[in-house]
């Protein structure tokens, strides 16, 4: 299925669909039963987030946010733009925000200052994968499912310039 000379599979279908369970397990420990307010930040994180979603018990409430910053580079141009923003009232609310990666963390900076704003009764981050190593702001995560150290990762809704969403494991893209 995939270009072996460009793509090298580093995290099989198999192990994130295993990780997905326990990170569903420990969200349902941390909300205790309270109705959830679960926040896809797009476009990344769309598979991961219907994964795990299909994982947590009612009441459950889907939104969705979209965050960009990279254009169609491998590095982040430090611009964080979000560019749908979101018309749920959080005020109150059990929120969770369900990322794909955080790397440089400004952009999960941003995206939970603006949330914050909103007045949520408790805001927890989950991420797919932590490049901890490349942090340049201090970000919490509260459910992160792999650390990978290095890298530019496609596959499993991530991409490089749009391609690659649909990848079933998450993949290492080696360019030229
Ligand atoms: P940050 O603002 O530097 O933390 O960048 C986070 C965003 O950059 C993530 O939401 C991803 O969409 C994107 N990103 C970072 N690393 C990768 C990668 O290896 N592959 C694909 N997207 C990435
Ligand atoms: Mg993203």
């Amino acid at each position: 299925m995939y270009d072996k000379e460009t793509l090298e599979v580093v995290i099989p279908k198999e192990r994130i669909a295993h990780r997905v369970e326990e990170i569903a397990a420990e969200v349902e420990v941390w909300r205790r039963g309270d109705p959830l307010v679960a926040i896809c930040v797009l476009k990344g994180a769309f598979i991961f987030f219907s994964d795990l979603v299909r994982q947590l018990s009612q009441p459950l409430f889907v939104e969705f946010l979209r965050c960009s910053s990279y254009g169609d580079c491998t590095e982040t141009s430090g611009q964080v733009r979000l560019t749908l923003e979101l018309e749920a009232d959080l005020s109150g609310k059990r929120v969770l925000v369900v990322e794909d990666i955080v790397d440089t963390g400004l952009s999960m900076q941003a995206i939970l200052a603006y949330l914050t704003r909103k007045n949520p009764k408790d805001l927890a981050l989950c991420a797919l994968i932590d490049k901890s190593h490349r942090r340049q702001v201090q970000v919490p995560i509260d459910f992160a499912g792999f650390e990978m150290p290095k890298g530019f990762l496609v596959g499993y809704g991530l991409d490089y310039a749009q391609r690659y969403r649909e990848l079933p494991d998450v993949c290492v893209l080696h360019l030229e």
